[in-house]
């Protein structure tokens, strides 16, 4: 996500902040920019791309000072284009804002700076109106007009502001999103995380929730929610930069599996209101559109496709439309029968793989609607759909997906209430019980996480193993391909997964003594049955880890071991089971010590057939 630095001291703030942002690289970013303050005037410089393709517009000398702000932008609103890059500018320009976070209300606000003060937008972000906002505020006191505007944000965000009539302070607040001051000799910093100034300071103050922190070249003060003076203990950071950028985690892989609860938190923010309503920003199927499909087609690459097969169950069973899940490689080669009927939803991490790509071309010539799930704002997927519904996960760097695979659920999960409620295939009471699991599921996937330990003991009983397999039925079929998938692509083990029901058909034939199962039991209504196989593969002497949820007691007994997810509604608990599965093959993958975040032969976006 986006990156934030500032500096104000007697070095080139230049310098200085295009170096922080360079170290927030892992952060993912799709633009960036920088605002300096000069004799009096603020200094604005911003590209699309690459960090490099910002430094080539910055070489005169006369662009640089010793006070300023830089940021690099992960895109959410509006396309990761230079109008949208921060920092963002008053329509006057005097004040320069750059913005973490989403400011939810930004419409209304925008609607209100038009209206009452003639504002001209220059962008389509949420952010900008920020800097409008407090333009508006301003008179003589820049800490004044910050707080004013704060107090009329909802949402999440960490800002830095500097004002062209004042070279001597940078103003920022935070709520949700990270940020921290810098202690230099003669100079200070701002930044959203730490290995931005570790090449200049390793002393921090952490900036806490509704803190206003006003930095001078001398000094840092910072203030509570009412504007009192807050003490705050300093941090001397001992890690090196490494360890900071993947957060003191080892790998990408095992950030990115912790941040969970966390993307899946952003992924429902703003989407359920007070009423318990699901609301979905990017989709403008009417009533009458939705009546009229008769056909749907999910299709996807990879761990995308997995997320599909589960979008399978929840829209027909929500919405009670057929629904057919292909693999895009597959999709773009067959005969599929496509009309204007026909809804075609593409999930893909990256927006810009090519078999997604064409498959969603093909369905696109033969008249039907494209909806979009997907992770990256302003990528090819999105640019040719009519709807969008990002994941809103952040930047996935590690090759195997695991936040991006559990929000595309979530998506597909608020999708299927939204079309099952305008559709009236739902019931009330049923749509009620549904939003009520997905905003339960942040605190669950937490629980989920605290079965680590355990994990990791039974990945180091079966690290050495050449083969695994993976059964369940229902929504345990997507969560078998999916945790089969993890294991293959980091450990290198061969792995093997199948509908349980299926398997008495002929790869039951493959059990000799010890083979490795995984079982997952998670569904309630398909319990019984579920125990049934365990029998069965038990009387063939395999080796069972069963997958259920707490106080599904029996399923222990007849197992060897067990990994217990948190008590849930049958139909989230493919969201739930798939966290100690990741957990299982890194584990797997580390004592193998495979190149976990880079496996061998894979790559992160397909962008080839
Ligand atoms: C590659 C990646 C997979 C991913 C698939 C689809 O094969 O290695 O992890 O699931 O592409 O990618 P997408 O970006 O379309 O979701």
């Amino acid at each position: 996500m986006c990156g934030i630095v500032g500096y104000i001291g007697d070095g080139s703030a230049k310098e200085i902040i295009i170096s922080g942002l360079k170290s927030l690289e892992y952060r993912g970013y799709d633009s960036a920019g920088i605002a300096l303050h000069r004799g009096g005037k603020l200094l604005l410089r911003k590209e699309s791309g690459v960090i490099a393709n910002l430094e080539k517009r910055i070489t005169k000398k006369d662009f640089d000072g010793n006070l300023g702000i830089g940021h690099t932008r992960w895109a959410t609103h509006g396309a990761p284009i230079r109008e949208n890059a921060h920092p963002h500018m008053s329509c006057d320009g005097r004040i320069a804002i750059v913005h973490n976070g989403i400011i939810e209300n930004y419409m209304e606000l925008k609607a209100w700076l038009v209206k009452n003060h003639d504002v001209e937008f220059k962008s389509e972000t949420d952010s900008e109106v920020i800097a409008q906002l407090i333009c508006v505020y301003y008179k003589d006191d820049l800490v004044a007009a910050v707080r004013k505007a704060v107090a009329r944000m909802r949402g999440a965000y960490a800002v830095g502001v500097i004002s062209a009539d004042d070279p001597d302070h940078i103003v920022a607040v935070r709520k949700d999103a990270p940020l921290i001051a810098g202690i230099g000799e003669g100079c200070n910093y701002l930044a959203s995380d730490i290995p931005a100034l570790l090449r200049y300071t390793r002393d921090i103050y952490l900036i806490e929730n509704d803190e206003t922190v006003i930095i001078s070249k001398d000094d840092i003060k910072i203030f509570d929610g009412d504007m009192t003076r807050v003490k705050r203990e300093k941090m001397h950071v001992t890690w090196d930069a490494a360890a900071a950028v993947k957060g003191g985690y080892e790998h990408f892989m095992k950030k990115e599996i912790y941040e969970q609860p966390e993307a899946v938190n952003k992924t429902l923010e703003g989407r359920i209101n007070a009423k318990g309503e699901v609301k979905l920003d990017g989709i403008k199927l009417t009533k009458k559109e939705l009546d009229a499909i008769n056909r749907i087609y999910i299709v996807a690459c990879g761990t995308a496709y997995h997320a599909g097969m589960q979008g399978k169950e929840v829209i027909e069973g929500f919405a009670r439309i057929p629904t057919e899940v292909d693999l895009a490689s597959e999709f773009r080669y067959r005969k599929p029968i496509v009309d204007s009927n026909t809804l075609f939803i593409c999930i893909s991490q990256s927006g810009e793989t090519s078999d997604t790509i064409e498959a969603m071309r093909e369905a696109k010539r033969k008249g039907a609607r494209i909806l979009s799930i997907c992770n990256v704002v302003g990528s090819s997927v999105t640019r040719e759909s009519d709807d969008v519904l990002y994941t809103w996960a952040g930047p996935e760097i590690a090759v195997a997906s695991t936040k991006a695979y559990t929000t595309q659920l979530v998506c597909l999960f608020l999708l299927a209430l939204y079309m099952g409620r305008a559709r009236g295939t739902l019931l009330p009471k049923e749509y009620k019980r549904i939003v009520d699991e997905l905003k339960k599921l942040p605190a669950k996937l937490t629980e989920a996480l605290g079965t680590d330990e355990h994990v990791a003991k039974l990945a180091k009983k079966f690290s050495v193993r050449e083969q695994i397999f993976y059964i369940g039925r229902g929504s345990d079929v997507g969560t078998s391909y999916e945790a089969s998938l993890k294991l293959k692509e980091i450990s290198y083990i061969n792995s093997f997964a199948i509908a349980a029901g299926e398997l008495k058909h002929g790869t039951i034939a493959l059990i000799n003594r010890g083979t490795l199962f995984i079982v997952f039991a998670t569904q309630d209504y398909l319990y019984e049955k579920m125990l049934s196989n365990i029998e069965e593969i038990k009387a063939r002497h395999a080796y069972v880890i069963a997958v259920a949820k707490k106080g599904n007691t029996r399923v222990g007994k007849i197992s060897d071991d067990t990994i217990m997810i948190p008590e849930c509604a049958d139909e989230v608990a493919s969201i739930l089971a798939v966290v100690p599965m990741q957990l299982f093959a890194y584990h797997i993958a580390k004592l193998r010590k495979r190149d976990i975040d880079k496996p061998r032969n894979l790559a992160k976006s397909v962008t080839v057939e």
